[in-house]
């Protein structure tokens, strides 16, 4: 579905306060989510073409828009305080409607999540048959879910993208994408459990949609190795 608009400023706002106007050349919507539709963006920001994901808010789950664009523009600032990987752009708009963030495409990079109809296939790369350090992958995975945890935030199931090379097809690394869903809270073993959980769910959803059978069944095996690991991590951290 096509959506194209002419000379449309917006002012984003980064969590820093600073403020940039951009303007959007054009935008393609690739995904309907259930708080935002997705744009795939060319905008001008000081002169320069540049491709951003604009995320367009909805008023839905008993709250407005601006209501749900701010709460992930805060979990962001909190997943970067906390040190997690995030993308480096992220900015909500002045009437807090939109987010404007980094894209995890380009030429030679796709990008998907775990919960949705975007997957390698349909974008074009045959499914994944092998991950380089599949290993680091996993552990730095649920690491990555200890870590917020530590720092108080609970995350979901659809909190991370994943990025693929077009040329390399055994690379993979992973990001911290959608904030819709995450939460503040007091740092505890709970969440940190949670977390594990949202963690194994979204590599088996992952899995299902993304991986060659061949390599599936060694990938879920992993999965359920890394996850007790991490379990194991939860309980002997210092979390309360
Ligand atoms: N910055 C981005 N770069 C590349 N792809 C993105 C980006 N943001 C979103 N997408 C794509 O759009 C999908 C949906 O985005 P997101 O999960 O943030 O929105 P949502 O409203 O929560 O949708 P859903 O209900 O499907 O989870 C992602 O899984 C991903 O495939
Ligand atoms: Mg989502």
């Amino acid at each position: 579905m096509g959506n194209a608009i002419e000379n449309k400023n917006i002012t984003f706002k980064k969590d820093t306060g600073r403020e940039t106007v951009v303007g959007v050349i054009s935008e393609i919507q690739i995904n309907q989510g259930s708080y935002s539709t997705i744009f795939d963006s060319i905008v001008d920001v000081a002169g320069h073409k540049k491709r951003f994901i604009i995320k367009k808010y909805k008023d839905t789950m008993g709250a407005s828009a601006a209501k749900n664009a701010d709460k992930a523009f805060k979990n962001y600032s909190l997943a970067k305080k906390a040190g997690l990987k995030i993308f480096p752009t992220f900015r909500v708009s002045e009437n807090k409607k939109n987010i404007l963030m980094t894209t995890g495409f380009s030429n030679g990079q796709i990008c998907v999540g775990s919960n949705n109809d975007i997957t390698v296939t349909e974008l074009g790369r045959p499914l994944i048959c092998e991950i380089q350090n599949v290993d680091k992958f996993l552990s730095d995975f649920f690491n990555e879910h200890l870590k917020a945890a530590k720092h108080g935030i609970r995350f979901w199931i659809d909190v991370f993208f994943f990025i693929l090379s077009r040329n390399e097809p055994t690379k993979i690394d992973f990001v911290v994408g959608d904030l819709d869903n995450s939460a503040e809270m007091e740092p505890s073993k709970s969440i940190g459990l949670r977390n594990m959980e949202y963690a194994r769910t979204t590599l088996i959803a992952f899995c299902e949609k993304n991986i060659n059978t061949n390599f599936a069944y060694k990938f879920r095996e992993k999965v359920e190795a890394y996850y007790e690991q991490g379990v194991n991590a939860v309980n002997a951290s210092e979390l309360n």
